[in-house]
């Protein structure tokens, strides 16, 4: 029988699953990034776990017909080469060529939040549904647009990237890790949470957060829905820029569906709502009705399970 692996790449773990031709999740193997160590190590992490996971030699590795690779940054798909990853050190890399060396398999790669997207429309929250847009919120903000019950590349491969929306006025615009000013990435992104809250603790703002050593988006979300004044308005800006990109987003593909997932979405009803009354505030009243925003339903399984499908649903 054959078997496909998908492979999605983070910045903080690295998962590998494999899939039958069902596209069923037969096992999964989960192991360290090393960003720190640079993109070969990376790159010989993703082998050596996707070796961990199905050995080489068995029968199962002969069965393998491809490994498909979930990548955050801007790709030349084509060239299978990652041009740059805002949050990882990659620049430049022909991924497709250097693991189809290491493992002697068939490599196709893709943005890991179009992969993620694919997986929810496959067998998630967007099953069913022709046309809907999914964030990814984590370490970075990943998107991937489907219309037509088709995934959105663009010309060069970066529509769906939706955390380089710049959406921050001027004044109050940070740079983010593409180099450009205000994109909603450096205020929705659990680094962007997280860092607005380390600010707050340094400029002296009365908050619980300055008993914590070291700050989580968790425990930021927790903070604010314990009454924590400053949590909530770091939460309600977070939401806040998420719901005025998808009111843009309503009036260029008009997605009758929103999926959030990634990390920062297990905050659950607590973002949701402030994202939905943000959305219905900007959007005209036609581009939002009807429209959901709901979370993402494979959790952390919509990488590895899209990745794979490049393959099998290509
Ligand atoms: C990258 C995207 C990626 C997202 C989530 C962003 O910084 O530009 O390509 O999908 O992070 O990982
Ligand atoms: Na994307
Ligand atoms: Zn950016």
């Amino acid at each position: 029988q054959a078997l496909y692996v998908g492979v999605d790449l983070g910045g903080t773990a690295i998962k590998i699953g494999l899939c039958n031709a069902e596209g069923e999740l037969i096992r999964t193997f989960e192991g360290p990034t090393h960003t720190d160590q640079g993109a070969d190590a990376v790159l010989s992490n993703i082998a050596a776990y996707v070796k961990e996971l199905v050995p080489p030699g068995s029968d199962e590795w002969e069965a393998v017909q491809g490994v498909g690779i979930g990548i955050p940054g801007f790709l030349d798909i084509p060239n299978g080469i990652i041009d740059f990853s805002p949050n990882l050190p990659f620049r430049n890399v022909p991924v497709k060529q250097i693991m189809e060396e290491k493992l002697g398999k068939p490599i196709r790669i893709s943005n890991d939040a179009n992969v993620a997207a694919l997986g929810e429309v496959w067998g998630g929250a967007g099953r069913g549904v022709e046309h809907c847009v999914c964030y990814t919120l984590g370490t970075g903000v990943g998107g991937g647009i489907i219309v037509n019950g088709r995934l959105l590349e663009g010309f060069s491969g970066m529509a769906g990237e939706l955390g380089h929306m710049s959406v921050v006025p001027d004044l109050e615009a940070i740079q983010c890790g593409c180099g450009r000013m205000g994109c909603l990435e450096t205020v929705s992104s659990a680094t962007g949470i997280i860092r607005m809250a380390k600010d707050a603790v340094d400029r002296g703002d009365r908050t619980s957060l300055s008993l914590v050593t070291d700050i989580a988006a968790k425990e930021v979300f927790d903070a604010a829905k314990a009454g924590d004044e400053v949590a909530q308005r770091i939460i309600s800006r977070a939401a806040f820029y998420l719901g005025k990109s998808m009111a843009a987003v309503a009036v260029v593909t008009n997605p009758q569906r929103f999926i959030i997932g990634g990390g920062v979405s297990k905050a659950g009803e607590f973002l949701f709502e402030q994202i939905r009354s943000v959305f219905v505030k900007l959007a005209p009243e036609s581009a939002s009705a009807g429209v959901d925003i709901v979370a993402a339903e494979l959790g952390n399984n919509a990488g590895v399970v899209g990745a794979a499908g490049l393959f099998l649903r290509a």
